[in-house]
This record gives C-alpha cells, sequence and structure tokens, in this order.
C-alpha cells in the first residue's frame, strides 16, 4: 500500500490516494470515521483532512464529539468503521503508544502534569533518558532548554521549578513543550486557553502558530471564536457527531460559524474559489 519514494504524478486519480506519493498526502485524514458507545452515536461518518503546517480548529457544542475524535486519534478510543490515513498510509492506532510512534501528541484539558515534580521531570515523564542506567539529568535538562527556548518560551525562571509554582499559561506552555520534544509531527490541544487571562492567553496562542511555522500539523479544540479567528488556518465543525463543515477560515464568519455549530447548516458561507481535493 504504501509508495514512499514514488514521484508519480496521481493528480489526475484522486480516487486512489492510498497510492499517492507520500509526500503529496495531507499529515492526517480520516476518513468515514464512525464511534459508537452503546446506543450513542458519538461519530457518524466523520471525513477530515488536517494539513501539515497549518492550525486546524475543531469546534462544535456540548456533546458534539470533539473529545471522542481526538481520542479516535491519539489512539484511545477505537473506531467502529472508517480509516485513519497517516502520511497517506492507511494506520491502526490501537494505543497512545502507536500514535505517540508516529509523532502524534495530545495536550489534554487538565494537562497531566505533576505539581510536585519540576520543569525537566515533567517534561520526560514515563519517558526519562538514561545513562548506564541512570537518569541522564544533565541530557534531559539541556532538551528541556533548548525546546523551550525554540519555542520563545522565555518567562519561567528556572527549568528546575516545580511546576506547582507556574502561571497556567507557564503549565500550558510546559505541556506544549512536553508535547513537541518527542519529534512530533501533530500535536492536539484540548481547549489550551480555557482557564487563562488575556496576556497569557496571547502567549499560548503565538506558542500555536510557531508549532505550526515549524511545520507541524496542530488541531486545536476550542469555545473561544477570538482565538479561532485568531489562530487558526482552517476550521472543522462538528455538530451532534457529524463534520457538518471544514475548510479555510477565510471561508468563514463567526456568525457562519455558530449556525453550523448550532444548526449543522448555514446560508452564509461565502467560498473563495471552487473547493479543491485538499480542502473537503
Ligand atoms: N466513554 C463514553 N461512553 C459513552 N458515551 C460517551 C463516552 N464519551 C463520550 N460519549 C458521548 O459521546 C458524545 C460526544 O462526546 P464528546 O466527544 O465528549 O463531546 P464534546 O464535543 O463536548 O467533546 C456525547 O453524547 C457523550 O455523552
Ligand atoms: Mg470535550
Amino acid at each position: 500500500m504504501t509508495t514512499a519514494g514514488s514521484t508519480t504524478d496521481r493528480a489526475d486519480d484522486r480516487s486512489r490516494v492510498e497510492e499517492r506519493p507520500a509526500s503529496a498526502a495531507p499529515l492526517l485524514e480520516l476518513r468515514g470515521i464512525t464511534k459508537r458507545f452503546g446506543a450513542v452515536q458519538a461519530l457518524t461518518d466523520v471525513d477530515l483532512v488536517v494539513p501539515a503546517g497549518q492550525v486546524t480548529a475543531l469546534v462544535g457544542d456540548n456533546g458534539a464529539g470533539k473529545s471522542v475524535l481526538i481520542k479516535c486519534i491519539a489512539g484511545i478510543h477505537h473506531p467502529d468503521g472508517g480509516q485513519i490515513y497517516w502520511e497517506g498510509r492507511p494506520v491502526h492506532l490501537r494505543t497512545p503508544r502507536d500514535a505517540a510512534a508516529l509523532g502524534i501528541e495530545t495536550v489534554y484539558q487538565d494537562l497531566a502534569l505533576c505539581d510536585n515534580l519540576d520543569i525537566v521531570q515533567n517534561m520526560f515523564l514515563g519517558r526519562e533518558k538514561t545513562r548506564y542506567t541512570l537518569l541522564d539529568e544533565e541530557n534531559m535538562e539541556l532538551s528541556a532548554r533548548e525546546t523551550l527556548s525554540s519555542l520563545s518560551v522565555t518567562t519561567v525562571r528556572s527549568i528546575r521549578q516545580p511546576v506547582a509554582s507556574l502561571s497556567g499559561g507557564q503549565r500550558q506552555a510546559v505541556a506544549i513543550a512536553r508535547a513537541v520534544l518527542w519529534n512530533s509531527k501533530l500535536v492536539i490541544m484540548d481547549e489550551p486557553t480555557a482557564a487563562l487571562g488575556v496576556a497569557q492567553t496571547r502567549m499560548v496562542l503565538d506558542l500555536v502558530r510557531r508549532l505550526a511555522q515549524r511545520g507541524l500539523g496542530v488541531i486545536i479544540i476550542s469555545h473561544n471564536m477570538n482565538d479561532v479567528f485568531e489562530v487558526a488556518d482552517r476550521i472543522a465543525i462538528l455538530h451532534l457527531g457529524h463534520l457538518v463543515a471544514t475548510g479555510p477560515i477565510s471561508e468563514f464568519d463567526r456568525e457562519t460559524v455558530v449556525d453550523y455549530m448550532a444548526f449543522g447548516r448555514s446560508e452564509r458561507r461565502k467560498r473563495n474559489s471552487e473547493p479543491t481535493v485538499a480542502e473537503q
């Protein structure tokens, strides 16, 4: 199925995505993803393209299926139907470890940081570097420092301070830095600015933009339309488990997004151009 290295141009044959050269395929593509919990149909036939180097905002009302969808991408939930493609190849994500091995990292709402541990310990939690069976503190400190500074996170006093002493924005930055430390290609964030004030929200949104500038794909769940319109290149809107609209953010305005979130449709959407396959 995989054809890495193939240079054949198959732009004329879009139906055979499995055989597109890896470089032309989107970073992540979901096709027909369906997920049920007993009688609850959480996701129905979701198609979504997530390109590298762009921020995709995932929005929807409470219960729309946002968390279930990202948990399918993170290897926590297993879809009942459909297929996930990673760089053009069909993949089965059985565990979060499978997702991490591909370069998929998730920053959850509660962050899962340990308050009593310092920044370095948190960034390497469960994946500590060792040298001759001892923890390689020097190496971990260096990587943690480099990662934070490459993301321009400069406000922390010391990387050896416990995360309990950090502000909400700094904690979020540490969680994001931890996610990018592992050569990740896709970072998924669930409401990263929900608990933050204005200045800290700004810092985190800047950080999100920098991830995309580095070439990473980013999926960000947010309820905040200001954040969405400020940071996103693309938007994907869920309504009752259906993906009702997706495309470049420039084709949407706030009212359109709210229409889709509330009713699953909108009469107002503007189109920049005819939709291309990459936009669908
Ligand atoms: N583990 C679960 N068991 C049963 N139902 C679930 C489970 N997780 C989510 N659901 C249901 O799936 C639907 C989508 O939930 P969710 O993805 O959490 O929504 P949100 O968009 O608010 O994140 C909801 O109806 C929710 O009750
Ligand atoms: Mg949720």
